[in-house]
C-alpha cells in the first residue's frame, strides 16, 4: 500500500505520515529532508540556491542515504529547501530515489508537496493535510518557544505565508492537492485527533479497494 501525504509547512502531515507509516508497519520517507539536504550543501559550498543549474548538480551528486542529520530539520534549511525546490532540475535528480522508494514490495508511506500530483500518482491513497496559516503559525511559534528559542508569531506568520505563496506559486510539481486526495484540515484538531481521521481515510479507501 502506497500512502501519499502532502500538505503546507506545520500542517502536521509529517507527524501524521510517521504515525501512519508505524501504525501499518511500513516504510517512511520524509521527502522534504531531500530538499533540505540540497540547500544545506549549497549553503556549506557557498552556492546560490536560486542557480537551477548548480543546484541541479548538487542534486544529481547528492548521497541521499544521509538524512538524519539533525540541522535539516530547523527553520533555515526549510528556508533553503524551499527555494531549491524551484528549480526543475533538482525535482528531475530527486524523482527516481523517490519513485524506487514507493515501489518497496509491502508499499511505503511518503510526505512532501507533489507525491499524490507527481511522485506517485497512482497511490492507493491520497491525503492533502492543512490548516490555516494562523494555526500552523501558532503551533510552530509554540514549538520553538518549548525548545527555549524566542520567536515572534507575526514573524513566524510572514515566514508560513512566504513559504506558501513560492510552494504553490511555482511552475515545477507545485503545492497542490491532487484531484482525488482526501482534504485533511488539522486547523481545530489535536494530533492525536488529526492521526485517527487518517488512519479513517486509511481504513475506507482500503474497504472501497477490496
Ligand atoms: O516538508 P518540509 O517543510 O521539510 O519541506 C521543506 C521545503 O521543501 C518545502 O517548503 C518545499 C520543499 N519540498 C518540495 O518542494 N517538495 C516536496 N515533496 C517536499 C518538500
Amino acid at each position: 500500500m502506497i500512502i501519499a501525504i502532502d500538505g503546507p509547512a506545520a500542517a502536521g502531515k509529517g507527524t501524521i505520515a510517521e504515525r501512519l507509516a508505524a501504525h501499518y508497519r511500513l516504510p517512511y520517507l520524509d521527502t522534504g529532508l531531500l530538499y533540505r539536504a540540497i540547500g544545506k550543501v549549497m549553503a556549506e559550498q557557498g552556492l546560490d540556491p536560486d542557480d537551477a543549474v548548480g543546484a541541479g548538480r548538487v542534486a544529481a551528486a547528492l548521497d541521499l542515504t544521509h538524512l538524519a542529520d539533525p540541522q535539516l530539520r530547523g527553520r533555515e534549511a526549510g528556508e533553503l529547501a524551499s527555494r531549491v525546490a524551484v528549480h526543475k532540475p533538482v525535482r528531475d535528480a530527486l524523482l527516481k530515489f523517490q519513485r524506487d522508494f514507493a515501489a518497496q514490495p509491502e508499499g511505503a508511506v511518503l510526505d512532501g508537496r507533489d507525491i499524490g500530483t507527481t511522485i506517485c500518482p497512482q497511490a492507493d491513497v491520497k491525503i492533502f493535510v492543512t490548516a490555516s496559516p494562523e494555526v500552523r503559525a501558532r503551533r510552530r511559534t509554540d514549538e520553538l518557544n518549548a525548545k527555549g528559542r524566542a520567536v515572534d508569531y507575526e514573524r513566524i506568520l510572514v515566514e508560513i505565508r512566504e513559504r506558501d505563496a513560492r510552494d504553490s506559486g511555482r511552475t515545477a510539481a507545485p503545492l497542490r492537492k491532487a484531484a482525488d486526495a482526501h482534504l485533511l484540515d488539522t486547523s481545530d484538531k489535536a494530533i492525536e485527533t488529526a492521526f485517527r481521521a487518517a488512519v479513517d481515510i486509511v481504513e475506507r479507501a482500503r474497504a472501497e479497494r477490496a
